[in-house]
């Protein structure tokens, strides 16, 4: 989960109560990178992965839309950020080129720190980096919201493939075809992808305790994927007002919005949401909106504001708990193996 919510205590205490803690390192710089990398290595000598995002193709626009800007202009006043704090009227300088080296650079961190395990989303690496990576004895996992992005996968060589369903918080890792087209919910989707891939499933998206865990496997999964489960653990690096926003909502309180980013992504509708949601035509693609709004988000969190922050969450963040991580696993555990105990 990236955005510091996988802070390398949480990291670590997910691998060391016997799972894998996943670096969310996709907004992170090489430098952040090698030292919570570091860090982690410190509190744990189990297996860690780290997750980045594949760079999307270049979209060329003139300019960001006046609905958009006055939107954002509006809700800066609000939080009293100086104009000249935004990101301003423009995205034509949005460096595409920086941002694909970057993501290289940051590839090169995953590899040079021998991490064991790289997960990605948001599309399939280069052949050429599939190639390295292998090479360094990486495990590689990647990221599939319908049977043709798993079976993309496989063909480039991806070793274990998660199976996204439109439950899950965060960002949707569509890369082929039309997002809105593709929110297949768990249940629908990993049984799909078990049965047209030969690789390993995880299964992402709605699965807070042993029984999404024994549902998962019982579908053709080999594996699950928490996210929304960890938000609000002690370990974890979400702002305290994310937190008590995660622990008070319900199944009904989360939507699939691009307002943040650009891209669609899973989480509580709040006051950012609903005021740019009606202008959503108008909002420029992941990643120009992404730093368009990083100023927003940065005051907001500074402010403990969460009508201003992005408070990624699935579908099920109303079986949360306010707990360690370690607790999680183990109760996660425990209550498979119950499960599976009583439907013998
Ligand atoms: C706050 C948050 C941030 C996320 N960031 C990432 C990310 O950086 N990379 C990624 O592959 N998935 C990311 N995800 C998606 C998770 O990997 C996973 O698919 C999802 O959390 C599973 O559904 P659940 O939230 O219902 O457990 C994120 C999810 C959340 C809730």
């Amino acid at each position: 989960m990236a955005g510091g919510v996988t802070a390398p205590a949480l990291v670590a205490a997910v691998s060391n109560a016997g799972a894998l803690g996943t670096l969310g390192a996709g907004y992170m710089s090489p430098e952040q990178m090698k030292e919570a990398i570091r860090e982690i290595k410190s509190l744990t000598d189990k297996p860690f992965a780290v997750n980045l995002f594949v760079p999307e193709a270049r979209v060329d626009i003139e300019d960001v839309r006046e609905p958009i800007q006055t939107q954002l202009a509006s809700i800066r006043r609000r939080l009293r950020i100086a104009e000249e704090q935004g990101a301003g009227g423009s995205e034509s300088g949005f460096d595409y080129d920086a941002y694909r080296q970057s993501f290289a650079e940051q590839v090169s961190v995953v590899v040079q720190a021998k991490v064991p395990v790289f997960s990605f989303t948001f599309g399939v690496p280069s052949p050429e980096m599939i190639h390295l990576l292998k090479r360094e004895g990486i495990v590689l996992i990647g990221t599939a919201t319908h049977v043709k992005e798993a079976q993309m996968l496989e063909s480039a060589g991806v070793d274990i493939i998660v199976a996204q369903g439109s439950e899950a918080g965060g960002h949707r890792g569509t890369f082929h075809g039309d997002c809105e087209d593709s929110l297949v919910g768990t249940i629908a989707l990993v049984p799909l992808i078990a049965d047209h891939v030969s690789v390993p499933v995880i299964a992402a998206g709605g699965i807070m305790d042993g029984r999404g865990m024994a549902a998962a496997m019982a579908l053709g999964a080999q594996g699950v994927q928490l996210g929304t489960a960890f938000l609000a653990c002690e370990e974890s690096g979400a702002h305290e007002a994310y937190k008590a926003a995660v622990l008070s909502c319900d199944e009904c309180s989360t939507s699939v919005t691009r307002t943040f980013s650009g891209k669609p992504a899973r989480g509580i509708v709040n006051g950012f949401i609903r005021q740019l949601q009606p202008h959503a035509e108008h909002v420029p693609p992941y990643p120009i909106m992404n730093q368009l709004t990083r100023d927003i988000r940065q005051a907001a969190a500074r402010q403990s504001n969460p009508e201003y922050l992005s408070l990624w969450a699935g579908q099920a963040a109303r079986l949360s708990r306010r707990t360690t991580a370690a607790d999680v696993v183990e109760k996660v555990v425990d209550r498979w193996q119950e499960v599976v105990q009583q439907m013998k």
